[in-house]
């Protein structure tokens, strides 16, 4: 049986794993690669990677048993340019992103990601500054960031995030506050359920912008600021004594 949830910050997920190089991972590994993370049980790659020939799906997942089910899916198919691959995305990520050649990763996608709705378990969330810095150190300019959730309160700190650090800009295009529809052109299995029970999903889709990244412990800081204004006193709408 494969649990619902568990937790990243458990001792257990915080062991690094050296995730293969696109070299091992696909047939054609110089196309440009989507990584979607977080991907669960991996129907949606699988569907996209034979809708899109031309371009490397990876998807990576804490759920040991997910990849295990989606990986065999994979193999069933003889697909070359999908893999799905068991990891901590906060923990075992950035050493792969950092080693990809520049220019590679054309869109990285956070779907419908946990909300761990207690504030003592917001850390729990898998958007945090140090994933983020690493998706936009990766991602050269014009390249994408595409986030979608049904929970307001979910996506709008990780819009929030993704605003402070200053590398991502939407196209002017782009609906605001949110996209109207999907870029992608297969929906998720948490976004079909969602569509599915006439519920909103909100979506926007950032591209990487010329700018340098900001200082990890800057946008941590600006995100315990943002996490509690009252306590800070660096955060001029805090009240004051
Ligand atoms: C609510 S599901 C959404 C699945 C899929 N993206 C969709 O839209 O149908 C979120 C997935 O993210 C995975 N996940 C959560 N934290 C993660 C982390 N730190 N690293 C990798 N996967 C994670 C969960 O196990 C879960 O399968």
């Amino acid at each position: 049986m494969v649990r619902q949830h568990v937790n990243p910050l458990s001792r257990f997920f915080q062991l690094p794993l050296e995730l293969p190089p696109p070299a091992a991972l696909f047939t054609d590994p110089g196309h440009p690669i989507h990584l979607d993370i977080g991907c669960a049980r991996g129907r949606f790659l699988l569907a996209l990677a034979q809708h899109q020939p031309g371009v490397n799906h990876l998807g990576v997942e804490i759920r040991r048993g997910l990849v295990q089910a989606a990986e065999a899916d994979r193999q069933a198919l003889e697909l070359g340019n999908l893999h799905y691959l068991f990891c901590n995305a906060n923990v075992s990520l950035e050493a792969w992103l950092t080693a990809l050649p520049v220019g590679q990763l054309d869109l990285v996608s956070i779907q419908f990601p946990d909300p761990w709705f207690k504030k003592k378990h917001h850390k729990r969330r898998v958007l945090q500054p140090a994933l983020l810095l690493a998706i936009a150190k990766a991602l050269a300019p014009g390249r994408r960031l595409f986030l979608q959730s049904d929970v307001l309160a979910v996506i709008e700190p990780m819009v929030a995030l993704t605003e402070a650090c200053g590398c991502f800009t939407r196209p002017s295009a782009d609906a605001r506050p949110w996209r109207s529809s999907n870029p992608l052109p297969l929906p998720t299995e948490r976004e079909r359920y969602v569509l599915d029970q006439g519920m909103p999903v909100y979506r926007v889709l950032y591209e990487r912008n010329e700018a340098p990244l900001p200082e990890l412990s800057t946008l941590e800081q600006w995100l315990d600021a943002a996490s509690d204004p009252a306590d800070n006193p660096l955060d001029p709408a805090a009240p004051t004594a």
